[in-house]
């Protein structure tokens, strides 16, 4: 996607593989500025501290994370242990272990002195599969936003929350991928954004990305979307996914259930996009088995915002010494899903015969 008319994926190698280069997402909406990773430690901060974040990206990454350390040591001793510190750095998005697992096991029977080399091509491969992937969800994702078009014959509304953009993948993202086809497309669309607190991905970076492609949009307070929806005003909503169980249920980012709840009470169809990486084939129950992220408490007593003076700064919202909690994911069940958006086309009410007949790797 561009950048004020330039094109831009959200990561790449330099250009003589030794290293690689990031939008560092902890600085935008307001400074857009690039960051070199030399090393795998540097991966892991990146992904740990969510200047790359979102579930495809933080995958890709973890990818690019091992290539690093290949650089410098390629033993199966060496192999392990970054595989090992790269898993720890986020906990809920699946598609880091998927990254990572897929390089552990195309590197493992490598001979060491191969490593490397091939450390770089295979993720540069899961980089594009990825941009790849994003686009095919986009052309089925736009399919709906479509229909729905013609059959309202007027703008169509749609609500979506945290960040599921393209900067939360390589190119195009998961959620937006269907709105930036139909826009393009021409199919007059306005997008309804969830401020997303605690971290502001809505806000900060959906709101300005969208704002890139020239896409109409309106930041809400994150509780603004139950009222919408009573009064007609949201036709579809679409998120995206850290991980979805084999029967459907989806972990996003916190609040993303309520949104669901709000949606099942309306009428109002809620649709969520994913790459098949984000599946994880090995669980069921979401509410039970998903690892949920707790994050630092400051980032809920804190925020940061442009200054009058034009400066970017930090303030306390809450009284000294009140506690905060801050969970990073919440899971809705498939039971309150309209359809999983997937580049091999669309799952309507998501069960495991439906997801495994049309996704699961043989
Ligand atoms: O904590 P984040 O910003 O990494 O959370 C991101 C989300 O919850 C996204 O909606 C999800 O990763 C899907 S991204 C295509």
């Amino acid at each position: 996607m561009k950048i004020n008319g330039t094109p831009y994926r959200t990561i790449w190698a330099t250009a003589d593989n030794q290293a690689v280069e990031i939008i560092d997402q902890t600085k935008l909406p307001h400074i857009f500025t690039t960051l070199r990773l030399d090393t795998m430690r540097d991966a892991e901060r990146a992904i740990r501290d969510m200047q790359v974040r979102g579930a495809p990206l933080i995958g890709v990454t973890g990818a690019y994370g091992v290539a690093l350390s290949m650089k410098h040591h390629a033993s199966d001793a060496a192999l392990k242990a970054s595989c090992d510190m790269l898993l720890n750095a986020r906990p809920t998005a699946v598609n880091l272990r998927w990254g990572i697992e897929r390089m552990r096991a195309f590197l493992a029977p490598l001979p060491e002195s191969e490593r490397a080399a091939a450390a770089w091509q295979e993720a540069a491969r899961i980089a594009d599969e990825d941009v790849e992937i994003n686009a095919s969800i986009g052309r089925h994702g736009s399919e709906i936003i479509r229909a729905l078009h013609q059959k309202k014959k007027a703008t169509v509304n749609i609500l979506t929350h945290c960040n599921a953009g393209w900067l939360a993948t390589v190119d195009w993202g998961t959620a937006l991928a269907p709105i930036y086809k139909a826009f393009d497309a021409g199919i007059p669309l306005h997008v309804w954004v969830d401020e997303t607190r605690p971290r502001n991905q809505g806000a900060s970076l959906t709101a300005w990305e969208l704002g890139q492609h020239g896409v109409p949009h309106t930041v809400i307070a994150d509780n603004t979307g139950g009222h919408l929806m009573q009064h007609g005003m949201v036709d579809m909503a679409i998120v995206g996914t850290d991980r979805v169980t084999a029967r459907g249920d989806v972990c996003n980012k916190i609040g993303t259930y309520l949104k669901a709840l709000a949606a099942f009470d309306n009428g109002v169809p809620f649709y969520v996009a994913l790459p098949s990486p984000t599946i994880d084939w090995t669980l069921q129950d979401g509410v039970k088995e998903i690892p949920i992220e707790e994050r630092a408490a400051e980032e809920v007593t804190h925020i940061s915002g442009l200054c009058d003076d034009g400066q970017v700064r930090r303030v306390q919202l809450t009284p000294q010494g009140s506690r905060a909690a801050n969970y990073g994911f919440d899971v809705t069940p498939a039971r309150l899903v309209t359809g999983l958006i997937t580049e091999c086309g669309v799952v309507m009410q998501p069960d495991s015969r439906k997801l495994s007949a049309l996704l699961k790797p043989a």
